[in-house]
């Protein structure tokens, strides 16, 4: 195909025969998404946001676009190529895809990539800027603009970072290479969708927090979030678009459906550079599925990858999981603005490094290097392993490799390697850990001891938080408590399993001493634990004892049964009981 060069020639567009076929399909969609009649400025207003600044005075203004072009537009008649262009972005579609072959011309000496640039690229000037002229525009009042500067020239577009809850990174060895390639495809190519794999453990999370620190420059506005309380995609999308809007926007004034408010969050991702984050994407799919399944009703986030990888778009979203999202996969491709980075382990070098950071280690070449690609190089598990050795073997490489040359401590799989870590833990420990899993979120010391019963943990809990540290099961981020993400994923399923034992044979302990709902946490804790704690605790009994009636019975005599023989003991039974059946009785709405 020949190619349009802007210069300054005015040239005229219009859309192939399919291409025009695309733009009506996609102006009811957006029309029906947000109740835009054909008729109303507020597509002249979103297309004067994509064109070029002009001239006006000393200053310079956002080119306008009237009614009539629109409507030439969509009646499939050629228009000036930058409106053209225009309402191709307003649309969400590349204008290349859409524009008849046959009124583009090469003059001399433009090549495709010039022109493919100016679409692909961000423009020279910031649409932000653009956007300070209109100030119609609802995307006008996001306030990513600052100062106040009367020409847009002269105006600041503020950046700005939300990283959530990332884990501190300061302690980071190696992965130059993985850094370059995703600088290469995010900052360079300007991919919109880039899937970070690989096993639990082996370095996504800290790698995408490291990434993000190094390339936030780049962007108007960086973002990152953890999964890994499954949040529903409606509320991760009103997170986003809140921040993108500065807070203009806020849950209230958002659309409810799913197709909408990504219509809305991809306005934002045109509108300028950002970068977002959303680590732990396994968390929302299902697990032990045997093809890939999203976990019921969180297929909205199928919608949300597909989207933002098809549609065009200035930003970039990075996903890291443990297992590759359909959507990735469909539309992935190596010189595709969709890519995917499999992540593997440390070279030698940084994985000695973390040995080294716990102390001093002996043992001969050979043997760190079976060590270390024993356990693939995968810094979890290199990091409990380290503290093992230097706890029970003396911190002596020989002594531990022997064993597992002998295939006697062979725990390759990560899930062995912490049920081994599990195994070796005191009840005191245990019980720690149990609560930091329920907790859900990073905790201060103070609100830690209060939740505890026991008197003799209390007492103890600082040394014990040291020893979990020291087993690098803990991580401590700004002096708050919570779980390696990995260890937070396996304690949950063990306790689901124990509390489901308890109550299957009357043999109560966590039950009492633990919490499994906290009625005064934040709303997005207690929607935490009903759908990742209470909710599989109740299907797995129900399934058990047949039937929720049968059930509700088994609920009642546990209470009366415990308020018999134990009426003054103090505990969590009574609240967890009630909170169990309150579940059980809402039908499945989730609500206690
Ligand atoms: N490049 C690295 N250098 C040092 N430690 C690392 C590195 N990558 C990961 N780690 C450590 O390994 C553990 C697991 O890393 P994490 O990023 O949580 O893995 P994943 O997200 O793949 O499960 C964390 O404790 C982290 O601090
Ligand atoms: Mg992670």
């Amino acid at each position: 195909m020949t190619i349009l060069v802007t210069g300054n020639l005015v040239r005229s567009l219009k859309p192939s025969t399919q291409g025009l076929a695309r733009i009506r399909q996609a102006r009811q969609r957006i029309t029906l998404e947000r109740g835009w009649a054909i008729d109303r400025p507020q597509w002249l207003e979103q297309a004067s946001q994509y064109l070029p600044l002009e001239k006006n005075g000393k200053g310079m203004m956002s080119a306008s676009v009237g009614i009539s072009t629109w409507k030439r537009f969509l009646a499939g008649k050629p228009i000036k190529a930058t409106n053209f262009k225009a309402f191709c972005q307003v649309l969400g579609l590349n204008w290349q895809e859409i524009v008849d072959a046959d009124t583009v011309i090469c003059p001399q000496g433009g090549t495709e990539h010039e022109e493919a640039s100016i679409t692909h690229h961000a423009p020279k000037q910031e649409v932000g800027e653009n956007l300070i002229q209109n100030s119609k525009s609802s995307l006008a009042k996001v306030g990513i603009v600052t100062g106040t500067a009367k020409t847009p020239t002269s105006r600041k577009i503020q950046n700005r970072v939300d990283w959530g809850e990332a884990m501190d990174v300061s302690v980071f060895y190696g992965r130059t290479e993985e850094l370059a390639t995703l600088k290469q495809w995010i900052v360079q190519d300007n991919c919109r969708l880039v899937g970070l794999l690989g096993m639990g453990g082996i370095g996504k999370t800290s790698l995408s927090v490291k990434f993000a620190q190094q390339v936030q420059h780049e962007f108007k506005c960086a973002i990152w979030r953890s999964l890994q309380n499954a949040p529903p995609v409606n509320d991760i999308l009103a997170t986003l678009i809140q921040i993108l809007s500065n807070q203009q926007e806020t849950p209230a004034n958002l659309p409810e459906n799913t197709s909408f408010r990504i219509t809305r969050l991809i306005e934002y991702l045109r509108f300028s550079r950002c970068l977002i984050i959303l680590d732990n994407a396994e968390s929302i799919m299902q697990a032990g599925a045997v093809a890939f399944q999203y976990r019921p009703g969180y297929e909205g986030y199928g919608e949300l990858i597909k989207r933002v990888g098809e549609t065009f778009h200035r930003s970039c979203l990075i996903l890291t999981s443990c297992e590759k999202p359909q959507e990735l996969a469909a539309l992935e491709g190596e010189s595709l603005p969709v890519r995917v980075l499999k992540l593997t382990g440390l070279h030698e070098k940084e994985a000695r490094a973390i040995f080294q950071a716990k102390g001093t280690f002996t043992g001969t070449p050979e043997e760190w290097k079976e060590l270390i690609q024993h356990y693939v190089g995968n810094p979890l598990a290199l990091n409990m392993v380290a503290s093992a050795i230097r706890d029970v073997f003396g911190s002596s490489i020989s002594d531990f490799v022997k064993p597992l040359k002998a295939e006697a401590w062979d725990f390759t799989d990560i899930s062995q390697l912490l049920e081994r870590q599990f195994n070796r833990l005191t009840d005191l420990e245990l019980e720690v850990i149990y609560w930091l899993a329920l907790d859900r979120e990073a905790l201060e010391f103070s609100d830690l001891k209060d939740e505890i019963i026991s008197p003799q943990l209390k007492q103890q809990l600082p040394e014990i938080l040291k020893c979990l540290t020291r087993k690098s099961l803990l991580e401590i981020n700004n002096g708050l408590f919570t779980l390696q993400p990995m260890v937070m994923g396996y304690v949950t399923n063990l306790l689901i399993a124990k509390i489901y034992e308890e109550i299957e044979t009357i043999s109560i302990n966590l039950l009492n001493s633990h919490a499994l709902y906290k009625a005064q946490a934040k709303d997005s804790v207690r929607d935490t634990q009903i759908r990742l704690i209470l909710k599989p605790i109740n299907d797995r009994l129900i399934h058990r004892f047949r039937g929720k009636s049968n059930l509700e019975k088994q609920f009642d005599k546990i209470l009366s049964d415990w308020q018999t023989k134990y009426p003054l003991t103090p505990g969590y039974i009574a609240d967890n009981m009630i909170n169990l059946l309150n579940l059980l009785k809402s039908d499945g709405k989730e609500k206690i």
